[in-house]
């Protein structure tokens, strides 16, 4: 076999990032898609000429691999039901809201034998591989400190598009577990894992369940320090950045372009270092990763689609998708205790109550 079958379950917004992204994967055919809401579903399936269902059960019979794109306090639920017909899940991020929700996934599909991955696009922008390459190698030197800083805006109109965004129930949380997520796994895999967070939040613009806005120290597995900043109510939304210190030099990643690269030369004896400052990208050569929304979806489902075939992990499991939703649970957690110190084998251990 040189190819497999993908369908799309939840046809709703990122449905058609999907879409587009299997359609040009190789080792990928779109071949279904299916929405509760018959009408999406035949949308969709319609103008990519596949077969469309409103029931899950008839959909999974005609794939290999479910791209689950429901609202995410349902992956799980949907993940094991596709896993226990013996088909390969890819979901959207995050892996589920909660963490007992999320091993239950991650064991289900094992125990089934299929693959599960979980969407964190990001990771696939060359820069952002290149700084993960340059902290393993040490190229930076030893990792003093890593900070991701999502400060997006999404108006009450964004909230109000679907009955889901915003409640605890379905989005699980707010500007961390739906927006931030993405820089949140970035981040602590880059620094190598979260030990502990201490953190504030609160909702402060938005009518919503959910924090739109969080902040919280965190101490990395290395002792490394750094800052998540999260929010939906900073207009107009700025770049998303990660800032990566170590005892050689820093990267600052902007929009998934390095707009800092600065590495200490070894002979340098100088009391003070050169200051920079944000400009031009590190390199102005387009990055063919960001070449288009859809590229970077693209490259993951390849990837999946390339690895279920090789009989390969893909480049991110469902166990590893599971590290940054311990992260935000530990958020969670640490604002709901006044914001103290919780570290993420309390969460991992079951004592954040989900
Ligand atoms: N990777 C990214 O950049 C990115 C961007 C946007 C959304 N997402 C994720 O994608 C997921 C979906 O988000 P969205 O914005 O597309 O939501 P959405 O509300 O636009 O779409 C969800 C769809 O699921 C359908 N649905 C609900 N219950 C269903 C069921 N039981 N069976 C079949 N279909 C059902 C709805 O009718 C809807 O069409 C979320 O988990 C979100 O976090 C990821």
């Amino acid at each position: 076999m040189n190819e497999l079958r993908f369908g799309i379950l939840g046809c709703g917004n990122i449905s058609k990032t999907h879409a587009v992204a299997v359609t040009n994967a190789k080792g990928a055919i779109l071949s279904a898609v299916c929405d509760i809401v018959e009408s999406k579903a035949g949308d969709l399936g319609a103008k990519y000429g596949v077969t469309f269902f409103s029931d899950c059960e008839a959909f999974f019979k005609e794939v290999d691999v479910v791209l689950v794109c429901l609202p995410s306090g349902m992956h799980a639920e949907y993940a094991v039901r596709a896993a226990d017909q013996g088909k390969h899940v890819l979901t959207e991020k995050p892996l589920d809201i909660t963490f007992a929700s999320g091993i239950r996934m991650v064991e289900q599909c094992q125990s089934a034998g299929v693959t599960l991955g979980c969407i964190s696009q990001h990771r696939f922008a060359r820069d952002v591989q290149a700084l993960k390459a340059a902290a393993e190698s040490g190229e930076l030197g030893k990792l003093i400190e890593g900070d991701a800083y999502i400060k997006w805006y999404r108006s009450q109109g964004y909230y109000d598009s679907a009955g889901w965004r915003g409640t605890y129930e379905m989005d699980g949380g707010g500007c961390l577990m739906n927006q931030g997520v993405h820089y949140i796994d970035m981040i602590q895999w880059i620094m190598g894992g979260v030990a502990s967070v201490q953190a504030r939040a609160r909702t402060a613009m938005h009518s919503i369940e959910v924090e739109d806005q969080a902040m919280a120290i965190v101490e990395y597995n290395n002792g490394a320090l750094g800052v998540i900043q999260g929010s939906t109510a900073t207009y107009p939304g700025l770049s998303e950045r990660l800032e990566v210190h170590g005892t050689m030099g820093s990267v600052v990643v902007e929009g998934d372009r390095a707009k800092i690269w600065t590495v200490k030369p070894t002979d340098q004896h100088e009391a003070f270092g050169p200051m920079v400052s944000l400009g031009q990208p590190r390199e102005l050569t387009d990055d063919p990763t960001l070449k288009d929304w859809d590229e970077l979806h693209r490259l993951q489902i390849e990837n999946f689609a390339q690895s279920v075939l090789n009989s390969q992990a893909p480049f991110i499991t469902g166990r590893q998708a599971l590290e940054p939703l311990k992260v935000i649970l530990a958020i969670y957690e640490s604002v709901r205790r006044g914001g103290s110190k919780v570290t993420l084998d309390e969460i991992a251990s079951g004592r954040d109550g989900a």
